[in-house]
């Protein structure tokens, strides 16, 4: 895929800096805790393998598959949790680990019906974060890079399912008038 995309947004070399960082931060503050760290698939694979092996914490790992598509580029707001957890997260500290926020419709959505579940605590942990893009306000507690508005594929994140191989991001520039990728 070299030669497809210009220059990385985010380097390589950047990327695992903040996330040793991110994990040193994680790790001080779940030192007395119980973490489960619950990965946000499919966008979130490869930013979670790297960040869980940066916390230097006992942890328990869990993932929830979640569409928010409907077809399209960009979430449509209609979020579809596809899978179910396979841990208790009652009495736990959740930390929701995502790729990318985006509208925050996502990151609203599963805090909430995650918060249902009664566990002690939840955090969000988000590889990039597009704040001129939100729709609604959410937290999120730890954050590895703010982007401006452009659509990212590579590390995990995809345009129409392909590009999540690609071992960098890259802004994907072939974007319609209302900025939606063509
Ligand atoms: P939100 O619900 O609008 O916050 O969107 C969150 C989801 O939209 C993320 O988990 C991504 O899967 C997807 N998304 C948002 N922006 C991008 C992007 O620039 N590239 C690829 N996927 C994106
Ligand atoms: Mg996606």
């Amino acid at each position: 895929m070299d030669g497809l995309f210009g220059k990385p947004i985010v380097t390589q070399e950047a990327m695992r800096a903040r996330i040793r960082e991110l994990g040193r931060q994680i790790t001080a503050d779940y030192a007395q805790k119980d973490l489960i760290m619950i990965g946000i698939l499919k966008g979130a694979y490869v930013f979670y393998a790297d960040l869980a092996r940066a916390i230097g914490l006992p942890l328990k790992v869990d993932f929830l598959v979640v569409s928010s598509y409907a077809g399209k580029a960009r979430s449509s707001g209609k979020i579809r949790v596809l899978t179910e957890l396979t841990e208790d997260i009652a009495g736990r500290d959740v930390l929701l680990v995502e790729d990318i926020v985006d509208s925050g419709c996502t990151v609203q959505h599963l805090r909430k019906a995650l918060g249902a579940r009664k566990p002690k605590s939840i955090k969000v942990c988000a590889l990039l974060n597009k704040p001129g893009r939100r729709q609604v306000e959410v937290t999120v507690d730890y954050v590895g890079f703010n982007i401006p508005n452009k659509f990212l594929v590579g590390y995990g994140l995809d345009y129409r399912q392909n590009y999540r191989n690609l071992p960098y991001l890259a802004v994907l520039d072939k974007v319609d008038e209302e900025g939606e990728p063509v």
